[in-house]
């Protein structure tokens, strides 16, 4: 549609009705906001800001859909599981140690949903609300959210964020601004998107693990608990150990699963097999490829760029089976998302690191009036 089509529409509304922000910009009959540039196409819809569908080449010159999600566009809010698919979880992301918090010499409380610690804000976290679409064109979408202060717990203060994705040329760009004009609180953000390079069509695995790694500049990562809270010890991680996606590039993901540490590496006292944990990028030039991850078996590969000061690594332990697979994924035997099918991967600041201030991220993950969150990243697309 002409832009002066879509202005001339909305105006005529304007007359008829007052109307909100969200109604100006409506999906495609597929229920999904669609953007498209040569060699990537990617489709969001409006609940939690989530990529639903994001098509790469593969060798063989097929589109195939490397992150996970639902095709029943209605059960991303009733799912129990709720895995935060490709979302923007907040206002501050991942764990909060012991569901407190003290700012400016006053201690805040937050909700214990995750084992005695906060996960993702608590249970009324921005992935689990319907964000507005504020811009809208062929390569480009925009969702923005006003979360009420103390509408998850202990978090004060009112913030305003929006998201802007948009695709160029095998690339997905993503960037994030936030502002709290009322008050100073903790702001963190991230893109929790969850990817299969596969698409789940490798006859021989659905497994992530034989995908490749390659994070050149992370070789030290946080130490965590039983319950996936950093203790606040900063690791090395020596050449060729479980932890280690540095010393060499491109090492199948996988490549310490007979180490008998590795089922329990994530934590939950032996269960959480694989990753759940943070590695810290040191050093690398600005624009720099940080993280490589790629499939000898689709020949997909995809370059993370970001300016956070590191990743989170999630490898699915807790994925059950449960899960259904979308139609664009999948053969005729692999259907769900079995345990360590996946990998989410999340470019953020440190985790609790509110609580932390030996690290020296605390005033990172303030944010107050007269201040703007900034967060960005890419992931570029090309062959093996
Ligand atoms: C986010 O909020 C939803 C809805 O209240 C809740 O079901 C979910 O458990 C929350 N997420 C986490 C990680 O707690
Ligand atoms: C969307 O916009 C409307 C109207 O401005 C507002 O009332 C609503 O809170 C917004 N939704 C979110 C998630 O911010
Ligand atoms: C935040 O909300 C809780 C209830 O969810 C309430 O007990 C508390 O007083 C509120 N805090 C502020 C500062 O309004
Ligand atoms: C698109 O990306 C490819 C691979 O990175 C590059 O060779 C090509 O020149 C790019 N095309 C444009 C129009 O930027």
């Amino acid at each position: 549609m002409k832009l002066s089509t879509l202005f001339f529409a909305a105006l005529a509304e304007a007359i008829v009705l007052p109307r909100t922000e969200e109604t100006t910009f409506s999906p495609g009959p597929d229920g999904k906001y669609t953007i498209s540039a040569p060699g990537i196409k990617a489709q969001f819809i409006e609940y939690g800001a989530t990529l639903t569908n994001l098509f790469v080449k593969d060798k063989n010159g097929n589109d195939i859909d490397v992150v996970l999600g639902y095709d029943d566009l209605d059960w991303y809010p009733k799912d129990p599981g709720h895995p935060v698919y490709n979302s923007i979880p907040g206002r501050y992301v991942n764990r909060i140690g012991k569901a407190k918090y003290t700012l400016d010499g006053k201690e805040y409380i937050t909700q214990d949903n995750d084992g005695g610690n906060t996960l993702h804000s608590g249970t009324n976290n921005w992935s689990f609300r319907y964000w507005n679409v504020t811009a809208f064109t062929p390569e480009s979408i925009t969702f923005s959210i006003s979360d009420a202060s103390n509408s998850s717990l202990g978090m004060l203060g009112r913030v305003d964020s929006s998201v802007t994705y948009s695709v160029t040329n095998s690339t997905w760009n993503i960037k994030i601004t936030a502002s709290s004009p009322e008050q100073r609180t903790p702001v963190m953000l991230t893109q929790h998107t969850y990817f299969n390079l596969d698409a789940y069509k490798n006859p021989s695995t659905d497994l992530i693990w034989d995908h490749t790694l390659y994070l050149p500049y992370s070789s030290r990562y946080l130490e965590a608990d039983q319950g996936a809270l950093p203790t606040g010890k900063i690791l090395t991680a020596s050449p060729g150990s479980i932890n280690d996606f540095t010393s060499s590039p491109n090492v199948p993901f996988g490549h310490s699963k007979n180490d008998p540490k590795f089922q329990g590496n994530c934590g939950a006292n032996g269960v959480c097999e694989g990753y759940n944990g943070y590695w810290l990028i040191d050093d690398a030039p600005k624009d720099a490829v940080v993280l490589t991850l790629a499939s000898p078996f689709s020949g997909v590969k995809a370059d993370l760029r970001t300016d956070q000061p590191g990743i989170v690594l999630y490898s699915c332990s807790w994925m059950d089976g449960s899960a259904v697979l979308k139609k664009t994924q999948g053969l005729s035997d692999k259907q769900r998302v079995v345990k360590s099918s996946c990998v989410a991967v999340e470019a953020q600041d440190y985790p609790d690191g509110i609580n932390r201030p030996e690290w020296g991220r605390t005033e990172a993950q303030i944010l107050g009036p007269d201040e703007t969150y900034n967060w960005e990243s890419s992931w570029t697309f090309s062959l093996l």
